[in-house]
């Protein structure tokens, strides 16, 4: 097992050494130059607790080319805090070979077994009555290729169950709520929702590559996850020659429909109630889960809120440590102060890496730190920082 972790980094505890030694996968890699010209080097790192930014200051020459995106790293360096997260200073950096990698350290999976996963979801196909979508789906899932891949697929490249196993979670999630709402309202096809719920991303399992770090393939950036998966569908449909047409089509706008607005991809709005459940119940489950890992990953070590979400558009309230606070206040043990209002929670500005020389400190006009507009604003300025 490796150690430290990087959600073990920047934590604030007496005579925790901030000179660290660790392992990471490298998620990003750029050369990015200073003001007087020189360059240095700016990295993501991570592993299967989250992500850790790193720079490099001088000397870069000497370890560049030693290294590059998706390979595994070991890195010396100092960690401090900047913009309220841990950063890392690097100050030696060196390629590992695989053969020196547990690779259950480097990527986030589902906290459920696959084949549990699989087991249940073969269960509800199994437990479906309308021949015809049974048979589509068996179909489907007997398919090997398909199989291998539906067990071990996230569901998105960064957005939510971004991990191994994830879209499998996710799709049982949906199923878990399908059910009930299909029974609540009695012109709902279960049978049908169900389908939609098992087919909606399936074309992800071929829209993504996660071998290594998570990336689009070339049919992912060509066609997109809905244009897969009506080609899948397509596929298995030419053995199954007895398929009512009608049912097909409807099928395949559910896949086509899902995202159920044309500026989030879907080229059509779902038309029929079975359409429309599909969506909102993918929504649901994708923002909360979204919601879960914004919360449990964020790295900032000050403040009620996390880092503003460009896909739920919004901050998110870290209730235990909204809690917490508003209990210390009410005792009166610290000054109301060191209590800031949700939203508006201050900290002292940590002084940027040391050795960073040439590198504007920032913009001239800083606003607070912890705010939904000091947020945005470091996104715009250094993205690769806030996301
Ligand atoms: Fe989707
Ligand atoms: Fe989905």
């Amino acid at each position: 097992m490796k150690a430290p972790y990087a959600n073990e980094l920047g934590r604030n505890e007496p005579g925790r050494n901030p000179i660290v030694t660790a392992s990471f996968l490298v998620h990003s890699k750029e050369i990015r130059q200073k003001k007087n010209g020189d360059e240095y080097l700016s990295l993501t790192l991570g592993d299967r607790t989250g992500e850790l930014d790193a720079k490099m200051w001088d000397n870069i020459s000497e370890v560049r080319d030693r290294f590059e995106r998706d390979d595994f790293v070991k890195v010396k360096g100092l960690v401090q805090i900047f913009h309220n997260r841990p950063q890392l200073t690097i100050h030696n950096i060196w390629r590992m070979d695989d053969g020196e990698i547990d690779y259950a350290d480097y990527f986030p999976c589902s906290r459920r077994n696959p084949e549990e996963m699989w087991t249940e979801l073969r269960g509800i196909v199994a437990s479906l009555t309308n021949p015809h979508l049974k048979g589509l789906l068996e179909a489907m899932l007997d398919d090997e290729d398909v199989a291998a891949r539906y067990r071990r697929a996230p569901a998105a490249k960064q957005i939510h169950h971004a991990f191994l196993g994830g879209l499998l979670e996710h799709v049982l999630s949906v199923c878990a709520l399908a059910r009930p709402a299909a029974a609540h309202y009695p012109q709902v096809d279960a049978d049908l929702l169900l389908t939609g719920v098992v087919l909606h991303d399936i074309g992800k399992i071929y829209e993504l590559n996660y071998e290594r770090g998570f990336s689009y393939s070339g049919a992912g950036q060509l066609l997109g996850h809905m244009s897969i998966a009506l080609r899948m569908v397509a596929d298995k449909l030419r053995g199954l020659p007895e398929f009512p047409d009608g049912l097909r089509t409807l099928v395949e706008h559910m896949i086509l429909s899902h995202h159920g607005r044309l500026e989030f991809g879907s080229p059509k709005l779902p038309l029929f109630p079975e359409a429309v459940l599909l969506h909102y119940l993918d929504d649901l489950d994708s923002k909360m889960e979204c919601m879960r890992a914004l919360i449990e990953n964020d790295r900032q070590v000050e403040g009620c809120f996390t880092t503003f979400s460009p896909a739920l558009e919004r901050q998110v309230l870290k209730k235990d440590r909204f809690l917490a606070g508003e209990a210390e206040g009410a005792q009166g043990a610290r000054h109301p102060a060191a209590h800031p209002a949700a939203g508006e929670a201050e900290s002292a500005p940590a002084a940027p890496p040391a050795a960073a020389p040439g590198v504007a400190a920032g913009p001239p006009f800083s606003p607070r730190l912890g705010s939904p507009f000091a947020d945005k604003l470091k996104q715009a300025l250094h993205p690769r920082q806030e996301t």
